[in-house]
């Protein structure tokens, strides 16, 4: 694919972190500053996105690690070519509600090899920006209980501890940039704003 015109940023975070909630607040706040802007979400709700939901996130059919990384992979792919990609072109701004780094940190923190897991995801779009949000797991697992999906074993505490480590070592390479997700929600939400617009504004002046 050649370079498109648009900007795709990328929502990171543990379960509970409120990456989703804060994801749709961007889209609002961004909208507002007069850009085009789409929220997507993976896994997503196309064939692949429908079976990681229905056999992996609700069901833990006990799939192999590797089968899971390689259908994140498949959706992902898939999600690319049918809709981020075209969005792209058109000069939206695409925000993206988990994306590559999800793979890294969750696929990782299973124990795939991290560079197994780069490297099925090759042909993936690196984000132009990744927000990660920060929460301690306890927090995230407080603010999850009592709703769907608490039987997956992706939300276990010590789970999420690795993958919340995962997502610091990619914040020390700068793959991602950290927001406190402990602050109240309006702290959050201004930080994350913030942050997009010093990128938007710096992509006006340097390009991309
Ligand atoms: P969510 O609906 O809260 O985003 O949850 C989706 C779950 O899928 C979450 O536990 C993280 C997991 N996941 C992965 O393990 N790898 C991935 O690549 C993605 C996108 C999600």
């Amino acid at each position: 694919m050649g370079r498109v015109s648009g900007v795709l940023i990328c929502i990171e975070g543990i379960d509970g972190c409120g990456k989703t909630t804060h994801a749709r607040r961007l889209v609002r706040s961004i909208r507002k500053m007069g850009f085009k802007v789409v929220y997507t979400t993976e896994p997503t709700d196309g064939l692949y996105g429908r079976i990681i939901k229905q056999r992996i996130l609700d069901a833990d059919e006990g799939i192999q690690d590797a089968v899971v990384a390689l259908l994140f992979a498949v959706d992902r792919l898939d999600h690319l070519e049918k809709e981020i990609k075209p969005l792209l072109r058109k000069g939206m701004i695409v925000i993206c509600d988990r994306y590559l780094h999800s793979s890294i940190a969750y696929q990782g923190a299973a124990g795939l090899d991290i560079e197994w897991v780069r490297t099925i995801n090759r042909y993936a779009v690196a984000p132009d920006l990744a927000v990660y949000i920060d929460v301690f797991p306890e927090i995230g697992l407080k603010r999850i209980a009592g709703g769907r999906r608490l039987k997956s074993s992706m939300e276990s505490l010590e789970n999420l501890e690795a993958v919340r480590a995962i997502y610091h070592r990619l914040v020390e390479s700068n793959e991602l940039i950290s927001i406190d997700g402990t602050a109240p929600f309006e702290v959050v939400a201004e930080r994350i704003l913030k942050a997009v617009r010093e990128y938007l504004t710096e992509r006006r002046q340097h390009g991309p």
